[in-house]
């Protein structure tokens, strides 16, 4: 998946890696599910083959919902599956922080997705120099407010 020049379009460095630069990835996936106990996951058929990988990025202040499906499994569903079930392991497991969606201006699916698993988009951020369109959950939201522990005011839209 990481080697697919379209795939790769619009994350990490918008370029296809190599298998070295890969296996360092999965290093840090490993290494921040050991210290965290949230990475970015794994994804499997029920074969267990590899479809894709999804989970969260970011720190222990504001969450970023991640997702990569592989392009022989693009239209089925599955990232808009995954992006629902991550917000209930969300609202479950990290109820107080804040949980966003960044989306390269261009990757029209993946605002897609985020809009069909509810989120609703409040603005552009700057990520690492790139302008993303920005959204969040409402349900999150309102959750995380109610804890008193949100870590800056929220969207206008809330
Ligand atoms: C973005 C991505 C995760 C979508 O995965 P997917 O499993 O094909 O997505 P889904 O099948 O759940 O749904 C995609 C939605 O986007 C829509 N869509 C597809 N291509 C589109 C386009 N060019 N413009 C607008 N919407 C589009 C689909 O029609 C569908 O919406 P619908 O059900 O209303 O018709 C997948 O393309 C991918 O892995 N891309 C590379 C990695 C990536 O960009 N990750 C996101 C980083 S923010």
């Amino acid at each position: 998946m990481h080697s697919d020049p379209e795939s790769m379009r619009y994350v990490r460095f918008g370029r296809p890696e190599t298998r070295t630069e890969v296996e360092d990835l999965v290093g840090e996936y490993i290494a921040h599910q050991t210290a965290r106990g949230w990475t970015k996951w794994r994804l499997a058929d029920v074969d267990g083959q590899l479809v894709g990988r999804a989970g969260f990025g970011g720190d222990d202040s504001t969450r970023g919902i991640a997702y990569a499906i592989r392009r022989s499994h693009w239209g089925r569903g599955l990232a808009t599956e995954i992006a629902g079930a991550l917000v209930d392991w969300h609202l479950t497991h990290a109820p107080a922080l804040r949980l966003r969606g960044l989306v390269v201006i261009g990757n029209d699916p993946s605002a897609r997705v985020l809009q069909k698993a509810g989120f609703v988009e409040v603005g552009t951020e700057d990520f690492h120099g790139t302008v993303c369109r920005s959204f969040v959950h409402p349900l999150v939201e309102s959750v995380c407010q109610g804890t008193g522990n949100s870590k800056r005011p929220l969207a206008p839209e809330f």
